[in-house]
C-alpha cells in the first residue's frame, strides 16, 4: 500500500511533492514524509499521521529547500511497524545518502536483514522498506552507478515494489521501479514527475509512461532512460492520459462521502445513457469482447473482488443467475488466489474493483487469465492495472471517490451489473420479454427513486442519531438483499466503529438470536417480493427477543408499525432491482451515526481506499 511521488526539474519541488501526496491520500495517511536534495545534502522530514502534519513540520524548516528542485515523498499505510515517525518513509542507509520510498511488502526482508546486519547495517526502523535502503546502499559502494545498484538490489527483493531514490552523490538523478505495484513516470519540460497514481501529476502534466514490473527508470533533469531488468535500455512508451485535473471539493457537504451519496443519481444516469436507450430496444454492451455464440454458451462464471466490490459481485450473482440461467461462483480474491481454483478458458472470470489495483483482485485475475479464462474487469479506474489486464472492460464511470467508504462506485457497480445481466439475458433469450422490458423501464426511473431517499434524509438522519451509541447492530435481510445487509454493515463498521453484523435472516435463528435482547437494534431490509413474508416471520422472532427493531422498507402496511419502532420508507420499486434503492439509506444511516459521534468521516482510522499490498 502507500503512495509515492518523485519531482527532479526547476520547480520548487517541495510543494510537487505536498500536492502530489495529498492526491493519493487515499493510499493512507498514517504517516508522510519527503527528503530533498538541498544545495548541500538531502534532508529527510516526517511526521506521523495525516499529511497536514508533515505539512506543519515542513512550515518550521521552510528556508532549508528554498531552492530544492528534486525529491521523494511517501504517505504510509502501516504493514511493518507502528504508524509512528521511525517507521514513516522516506528511510535511509546509515550514512544518510541514499534515500528511499516504497510502496509494497518485501517479503524476504528478514533474511535480507540478517545479511545486511552481518555486513554492518544498523536498522532503525521495523519496517521491511528500510532494509531495501541499506541493500541499494552496498551496491551503490560496489558499483558508484545508482542505476544498476538498484537494479542489482531488486534482483534479490521477493515481494511487491513501488520504489523510488536518491543519492547525495547524484545531484541529478533520480531512479523508480516497480514489480507489482503502480507506478507511472509524468513527462514535462526538462522535468519529470514519479507518482504511484495520475491524480498527483495530472495537474502538471498530460503525458506519462507507465512503468511494468522490473522496468528501471532513470531521470535526470533533461533526459529520461528506461532500462530492462538486464539493464539494457529499452523503447519507451510515452502515453497522453485521458484525465483532466478535477479540483477535489466538497461543494458544501460536510463531508466527501456525503457528497459522494447524493451523487449517486447522476452516477446511474451518466452510465445508462447510451447503453440502455428504451425498454423496447436492446441494450448496448460493445465493452463486452466476448462474441454472441460465447455468450450463449456460457455455462460458468466467476467474480473475484473484495469489500464493498464483493458485495456488488454477490449481487451480480444474484442477478446474472436470475436472469440468464448461468451458474456463478463470487469469492473474496484473497481466498482464490491461494487454492486450486477451477478455472478454464470456458469460464468467464469477472473481477470487480473500484480502484482496479487492489492487490489480491489483480493476483486473482491474472491467475485466472495464465489458465485461459475471458477477463471482464468492472472498474471504475479505466487506467488502473486491472483495467490493463482486461480482454473486456466496463468502466462504471462514478467519477472519482474521494470517501475511504465506497458509496457511488458500489452503486455504479450494481447498475454495471444490471446492464451485464440484462444484455446477456437479450442475447441468450433467458428472460420473457415483458420481464425484460419492465426491469429496463424501472432501471431508467432508480435515479429519480434515490432522489425522493434523499429529499427525507433529516428522517435517516434522527433515526441513526436514535441508535448512534449502540456498540453493536445486526442488518438480516434475505435473498437479493442479503449482500444489502452486509455492505450495510460494512459501512458502519468502517466509519462509525460499531461492530455491525449482516445476516441473512433465516439464520439468524442458527445462532445469532443468542446475541439479542434489549440492547440490539437489528434492522431488516423488508423490500416486498418473494422473501417479504419470510423475513417479517424472522423479524418476529428477534422482537420476540426484545430487539430494537427497525424497518427499512417499501410497504405502506399499517402492520409493522407494531413491530418496529422505526421505520425507514423507501419508494416502491421491482424486488430485483430493489438492491439499488435499499443501500442508499443504510450508506446515510452509517454516515449520520460517524457524524454524531464525532468520528473522521472520510478517512476512517486503520483503512485505505486501495489496499496494494496481499
Ligand atoms: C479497501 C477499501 C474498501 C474497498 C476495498 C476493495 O479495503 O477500504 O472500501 O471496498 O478496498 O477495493 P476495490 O478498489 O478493489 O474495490
Amino acid at each position: 500500500m502507500c503512495g509515492i511521488v518523485g519531482y527532479i526539474g526547476n520547480k520548487s519541488v517541495v510543494d510537487i511533492l505536498v500536492n502530489g501526496l495529498s492526491q493519493l491520500e487515499y493510499r493512507g495517511y498514517d504517516s508522510a514524509g519527503v527528503a530533498v536534495q538541498t544545495s548541500s545534502k538531502i534532508k529527510v522530514y516526517k511526521a506521523e499521521g495525516k499529511l497536514e502534519n508533515l505539512s506543519s513540520v515542513l512550515m518550521q524548516h521552510k528556508s532549508e529547500f528554498a531552492d530544492s528542485t528534486m525529491g521523494i515523498g511517501h504517505i504510509r499505510w502501516a504493514t511493518h511497524g507502528a504508524p509512528n515517525v521511525i517507521n514513516a518513509h522516506p528511510h535511509t542507509c546509515n550514512c544518510g545518502n541514499l534515500v528511499i520510498v516504497h510502496n509494497g511488502i518485501i517479503e524476504n526482508y528478514k533474511e535480507l536483514k540478517v545479511k545486511l546486519e552481518a555486513k554492518g547495517a544498523k536498522f532503525r526502523s521495523q519496517t521491511d522498506t528500510e532494509a531495501v535502503a541499506h541493500l541499494i546502499a552496498y551496491k551503490y559502494e560496489e558499483t558508484k552507478d545508482l542505476t544498476e545498484a538498484v537494479r542489482l538490489a531488486t534482483q534479490e527483493l521477493d515481494g511487491a515494489y513501488a520504489l523510488c531514490v536518491m543519492h547525495n552523490n547524484e545531484k541529478n538523478k533520480l531512479i523508480a521501479t516497480k514489480r507489482n505495484a503502480p507506478l507511472l513516470v509524468g513527462v514535462g519540460e526538462d522535468e519529470y514527475y514519479v507518482a504511484s497514481d495520475v491524480p498527483a501529476i495530472i495537474p502538471y502534466t498530460k503525458k506519462a509512461m507507465y512503468l511494468n514490473d522490473n522496468q528501471i527508470v532513470e531521470l535526470s533533469r533533461s533526459e529520461m532512460k528506461l532500462f530492462n531488468s538486464n539493464g539494457e535500455p529499452i523503447p519507451q512508451k510515452v502515453e497522453i492520459l485521458p484525465w483532466e485535473p478535477v479540483a477535489l471539493s466538497k461543494m458544501g457537504y460536510k463531508h466527501f462521502m456525503l457528497k459522494e451519496i447524493h451523487e449517486q443519481p447522476d452516477v446511474i444516469r451518466n452510465i445508462l445513457v447510451g447503453k440502455l436507450h428504451s425498454a423496447d430496444s436492446q441494450i448496448t454492451l460493445d465493452e463486452v469482447k466476448l462474441d454472441k455464440q460465447t455468450l450463449k454458451d456460457l455455462n460458468r462464471i466467476q467474480i473475484i473482488a473484495c469489500g464493498t466490490s464483493l458485495h456488488a459481485a454477490m449481487i451480480g450473482k444474484y442477478i446474472i443467475e436470475n436472469f440468464c440461467g448461468i451458474a456463478v461462483d463470487v469469492e473474496a480474491s484473497s481466498e482464490y488466489i491461494y487454492r486450486k481454483t477451477v478455472t478454464d478458458k470456458h469460464t468467464l472470470v469477472i473481477g470487480v474493483s473500484q480502484s482496479g489495483e487492489t492487490a489480491d483482485t489483480l493476483t486473482a485475475i491474472k491467475q485466472a487469465k495464465a489458465r485461459g479464462s475471458h477477463i471482464l474487469i468492472i472498474t471504475n479506474r479505466p487506467d488502473s492495472a486491472m483495467a490493463r489486464e482486461a480482454d473486456s472492460l466496463v468502466p462504471v464511470n462514478a467519477g472519482i471517490e474521494v470517501s475511504v467508504a465506497a458509496t457511488k462506485s458500489y452503486i455504479a457497480q450494481l447498475v454495471s451489473f444490471y446492464l451485464l445481466a440484462l444484455y446477456m439475458a437479450e442475447i441468450k433469450g433467458s428472460l420473457d420479454e415483458s420481464v425484460l422490458k419492465s426491469l429496463k423501464s424501472e432501471l431508467t426511473l432508480v435515479p429519480q427513486k434515490i432522489e425522493q431517499i434523499l429529499s427525507h434524509k433529516e428522517d435517516i438522519q434522527k433515526c441513526a442519531q436514535h441508535y448512534a451509541n449502540t456498540k453493536d447492530f445486526i442488518y438480516v435481510a434475505r435473498g437479493i438483499n442479503f449482500p444489502t445487509a452486509l455492505e450495510g454493515a460494512l459501512k458502519l463498521k468502517e466509519i462509525s466503529y460499531i461492530n455491525a453484523t449482516g445476516y441473512p435472516a433465516g439464520e439468524l435463528k442458527h445462532g445469532p438470536i443468542a446475541m439479542l435482547d434489549e440492547s440490539m437494534p437489528v434492522l431488516s431490509i423488508l423490500m416486498k417480493g418473494s422473501v417479504y413474508e419470510k423475513l417479517l416471520s424472522n423479524s418476529e422472532e428477534a422482537k420476540a427477543r426484545n430487539a430494537r427493531m427497525i424497518a427499512l422498507t417499501n410497504s405502506t402496511s399499517e402492520k409493522l408499525k407494531e413491530l418496529f419502532e422505526f421505520i425507514i420508507e423507501v419508494p416502491d420499486i421491482q424486488e430485483l432491482l430493489s438492491p439499488l434503492i435499499a443501500m442508499v439509506p443504510l450508506q446515510l444511516i452509517a454516515y449520520y451515526i460517524a457524524e454524531y459521534l464525532g468520528k473522521d468521516v472520510d478517512q476512517p482510522r486503520n483503512l485505505a481506499k486501495s489496499v496494494t499490498v496481499e
